[in-house]
């Protein structure tokens, strides 16, 4: 396992579209560890692989009780409601704004062995699977900001 470096918005990767996985093998579970080290390191909440530079679909949200999620060839199937809320993003330290999310999202997606399954995302979860998925599709959360915050707005 090792610390990956995670881009920032001023590196062109993160504006490209990911491929899907289609080898599930020690590559890419190397890849999964190392990512899981790198989520923990920065404190984040989740992290998607064309933040550590590698244009594949793939990424890993912590769903607290549920532990780290790995998250490979998503697809949203199912979205619903609305929240407002505070979202930031490991490629853009220090800076937040509101956005405009679903309060649920029900995806379909494959394990580190390609096996396939659903997740269901409410609230936090629901943010972050859409938050991360964008960086699949090439997005980063300033997209949907409907804000930015001022620095004397942040809270901790
Ligand atoms: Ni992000």
């Amino acid at each position: 396992m090792a610390i990956r470096k995670i881009i920032t918005e001023d590196d062109q990767t993160l504006y490209k579209v990911s491929r899907p996985v289609t080898e599930f093998n020690e590559r890419l579970w190397q890849l999964i560890d190392d990512m899981k080290d790198t989520l923990k390191k920065a404190d984040g909440v989740g992290l998607a692989a064309p933040q550590v530079g590698v244009l594949r679909r793939l990424f890993i949200i912590d769903m607290g009780e549920d532990g780290v999620v790995e998250v490979i060839n998503p697809e949203i199937i199912e979205k619903k409601g609305k929240q407002e809320d505070v979202e930031g993003c490991l490629s853009c330290p220090g800076e937040y704004g509101i956005t405009c999310r679903p309060n649920f999202v029900k995806i379909k997606a494959q394990d580190r062995y390609g096996k396939e399954y659903t997740l269901d995302g409410e609230g936090l979860s629901a943010r972050c699977i859409c938050h991360e998925n964008d960086h699949l599709e090439g997005i980063i959360f300033k997209k949907h900001v409907i804000r930015m915050l001022d620095p004397d707005e942040l809270i901790g």
